[in-house]
């Protein structure tokens, strides 16, 4: 017999037939009602033991936790809270679970306890529902790219250029740690290393992506992106996933549309697909807003939120007006902001870019036009020599959530700010290759995965929204 999923039988598709299920056993109420869960969906389907015909011993194995293999008929059922049960003819155990150690009990744990169980939390409604809306945004992602004409391309995870600048590298090596080889100035030669040179791994496959879209013309990544930065918040990973489209023949103002349109759209499919399960995190996130002072409640629900970005055209705002807004606005004349704003060219914070979308625009924001000193060196040089073209988009909640730019394809324009940033032109030889042949007006930028996850789940620690969160001092699992 067939085995068929939970989400199939609550959605009544074998009424009065015989059915096969297999799950884990999430409660077992009054020696007769199983809630049971396979992760097809966030809901449970009730089975009803018959505990007469069934013998003491197995109904004793029939607990919080264990995975079972159920045979029955599903019934339109009796009770309240369900539309359809199963009618429980034969049940066998096939993984028990002690319910004195099992950590996942039927009740309220905090997310920092969970964290600890990171090998067990998806088997809580909470996780399983953020892990199948992380997925169904994965899948969101790709369909949008397919169906707009991109390519996808699969960029190195080990790198050999360390020039994109976007914070510190973790090194792969495989010389060994304790005795390395030195070159005669007592540095470790990496000339003996596996590749012959020093490489680590990637923090953003753009630089390669830029590549494929000259050739390829529109190109997305979608991988896995190490940093190092000893950055321990609520929005930073160690290991994150980053969506990179690369597009030739784009300019900034496409590149804007483009971001708009893509984030606008993901969210969309999310809304339609991922009904029930943002049904219930949007009551997870009402029952978290009780918990803060008044002031600090969010108006709206998460699918307002969601709402309110689809319907919503994004603000797009210069760097210079924004600094403007910044410094008069009531923080900064306060000195309650901690970094003040006292002049053009300062690097925006967190606080600024979330006093900007939350506070002065109530919208989702795309700062451009930044100060070059600020920015990486391949975006490009506006007329000004001043500012680059850069955008960043700053949400609500999450404040920066997409970096992009247009990149500088002037082959002069480029060597000489490669020479201006102190970066080894022999490095980065390709890169500026592309720029000799053929060279084009292109654009791109990098989302982060799980900053995205954050914002449609209402979670508010990125620990949260990826199944093994890599963090300073924390890589268990
Ligand atoms: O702004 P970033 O550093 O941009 C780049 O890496 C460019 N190469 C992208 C491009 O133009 N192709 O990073 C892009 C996004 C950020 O806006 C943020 O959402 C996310 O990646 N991000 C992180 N997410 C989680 N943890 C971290 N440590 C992150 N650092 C960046
Ligand atoms: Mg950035």
């Amino acid at each position: 017999m067939k085995i068929q999923s939970v989400k199939a039988l609550l959605a009544g598709e074998s009424l009065l037939q015989e059915i096969h299920v297999k799950g884990w056993i999430r409660t077992f109420r009054s020696n007769r009602f199983i809630a049971l869960n396979d992760g097809s969906t966030i809901n449970n389907i009730q089975c009803v033991v018959d505990f007469e015909n069934t013998d003491e011993a197995t109904l004793r194995r029939i607990t919080t936790g264990a995975a079972v293999s159920i045979k029955g008929t599903l019934v339109e059922s009796q009770g309240r809270g369900q539309s359809y049960e199963v009618q429980v003819k034969h049940i066998e155990i096939l993984g028990d679970s002690d319910p004195e150690e099992y950590p996942i009990q039927p009740k309220k744990h905090s997310l920092e306890f969970l964290r600890e169980k990171a090998h067990l939390r998806v088997r809580t409604s909470t996780f399983s529902a953020i892990m199948r809306v992380r997925s169904t945004l994965a899948f969101a992602i790709h369909n949008y790219f397919r169906q707009t004409g991109f390519n996808y391309v699969h960029t190195p995870v080990i790198t050999g250029s360390d020039a994109e600048g976007a914070g510190e590298m973790f090194r792969v090596s495989t010389l060994d740690p304790k005795n390395p080889p030195l070159t005669e100035n007592g540095q470790v030669d990496y000339s003996e290393d596996f590749f012959g040179k020093e490489t680590n791994l990637t923090v953003s496959g753009q630089l390669e992506a830029e590549t494929y879209a000259m050739g390829l013309g529109k190109v997305y990544t979608f991988g896995p992106t190490f940093r190092a930065e000893n950055s321990n918040t609520s929005r930073h990973l160690a290991e994150f996933w980053m969506i990179e489209p690369e597009v030739a023949f784009l300019d900034l103002d496409g590149n804007m549309d483009l971001a708009e349109d893509f984030i606008k759209n993901v969210l969309s499919y999310v809304l339609e697909h991922c009904e029930d399960d943002l049904k219930f995190l949007e009551d997870r996130l009402k029952d978290e807003e009780k918990t803060k002072p008044a002031a600090e409640r969010s108006e709206m629900s998460l699918t307002e939120k969601l709402r309110f970005v689809i319907d919503n055209n994004f603000k797009r705002v210069s760097y210079t007006e924004a600094i403007e807004i910044l410094k008069q606005s009531k923080p900064n004349k306060k000195k309650k902001f901690q970094y003040i704003i006292e002049e053009w060219g300062a690097d925006l914070q967190s606080e600024h870019e979330r006093y900007l979308v939350e506070k002065h625009f109530n919208a989702p924001v795309i700062l451009f036009d930044y100060p070059a000193k600020i920015k990486a060196f391949y975006m490009r040089l506006n007329e000004d020599g001043n500012t680059v073209r850069a955008m960043d988009i700053l949400f609500p909640g999450i404040g920066e959530i997409v970096g992009g730019s247009q990149r500088e394809e002037r082959y002069d324009v480029l060597r000489q700010k490669v020479a201006d940033m102190g970066i080894d032109e022999k490095e980065l030889w390709w890169y500026l290759e592309l720029r000799k042949f053929g060279t084009a007006v292109h654009s791109g930028f990098g989302l982060g995965f799980e900053r995205l996850v954050l914002f449609v789940t209402g979670m508010t620690n990125i620990r949260d929204v990826i199944p093994f969160p890599r963090t300073p001092q924390n890589a268990e699992f």
